[in-house]
């Protein structure tokens, strides 16, 4: 159950939102995200902290860097939930991966070598941070005939889609999803990519929220951590009934990962 308590005169507004981080690099020795076993529990207990009761790690799977197959993100998956049952920490973490889109991304997807979001068909998929290539739209094309869903990761700090706000409205036309980085809405990546964020969530156009968090370690000037509360209230702020709340509900996650979305 979401509950909202709106500011009274004068009050900050307190809130209580149980949501999924769609975006989290919690596993350990797969990219440049959690340290080890330790710093991912600490990031597991920051997102409890701020309402997370599920996590999808997302770590980078790009070419020629990261490779993680999804038989190991599933393995690694598995060990994290039984030690975060073992330490007491109430978080069910599921598998996903953070895939930088290149020319061959939906070969890679139909030859099965890519880990979806849990058993949803969804791909979190990346663009480079400012361009937006020339193979981008026709490889989500690809993707998306193929029969994979397209999630892009954080697409408020691509340069190239904010300041040509047609072509984020086309991708979205043809079924691609959003996932907003916390730390954006709050300005660690910039005011354009926090201007961005916030049209998004005021639009209705901000599907998901993630932490995009590397480390349990106090959080570096880009980074926000797992602990997204900051985000939060100000997604509550900008769109405290409207389309940008329900990118923090559970319910379009639940639906998400049952493939009803
Ligand atoms: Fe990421």
């Amino acid at each position: 159950m979401n509950t909202i308590n709106l500011p009274e005169k004068g009050q900050e507004a307190t809130h209580h939102v149980r949501y999924t981080d769609l975006h989290c690099h919690i596993l350990p020795g797969m990219d440049d995200g959690a340290a080890d076993w330790d710093d991912a529990i600490a990031m597991a207990k920051n997102a409890v902290r701020s309402g997370a009761v599920r996590l999808v790690a997302t770590p980078h799977v790009m070419r020629g860097v990261y490779s993680a197959s999804p038989e190991d993100i599933k393995a690694k998956v598995a060990e994290l939930n039984v030690r975060l049952q073992d330490s007491g920490v109430s978080l069910e973490v599921v598998p996903g991966s953070e895939i930088y889109l290149v020319s061959g991304t939906a070969r890679e997807y139909r030859a099965g070598k890519l880990q979806a979001i849990g058993r949803s068909g969804y791909l979190l998929v990346e663009l480079p941070a400012l361009r937006l290539p020339d193979y981008a739209r026709r490889e989500i094309d690809r993707l998306l005939a193929a029969g994979a869903g397209v999630i892009l990761a954080h697409p408020e700090r691509n340069r190239d889609l904010c300041s040509s706000r047609d072509m984020l409205f086309e991708l979205r036309e043809s079924g691609v999803l959003f996932q907003v980085n916390a730390g954006s809405l709050i300005g660690v990546f910039g005011h354009e990519a926090r201007d961005c964020a916030e049209s998004l969530v005021k639009e209705g156009m901000a599907h998901f929220i993630g932490s995009d968090a590397h480390s349990g370690r106090p959080a570096a000037v880009t980074e926000v951590g797992a602990d997204i509360s900051a985000a939060l209230r100000q997604v509550i702020r900008l769109s405290p009934s409207g389309p940008g709340f329900a990118a923090l509900t559970e319910a379009r996650v639940s639906r998400l990962l049952a493939g009803k979305l």
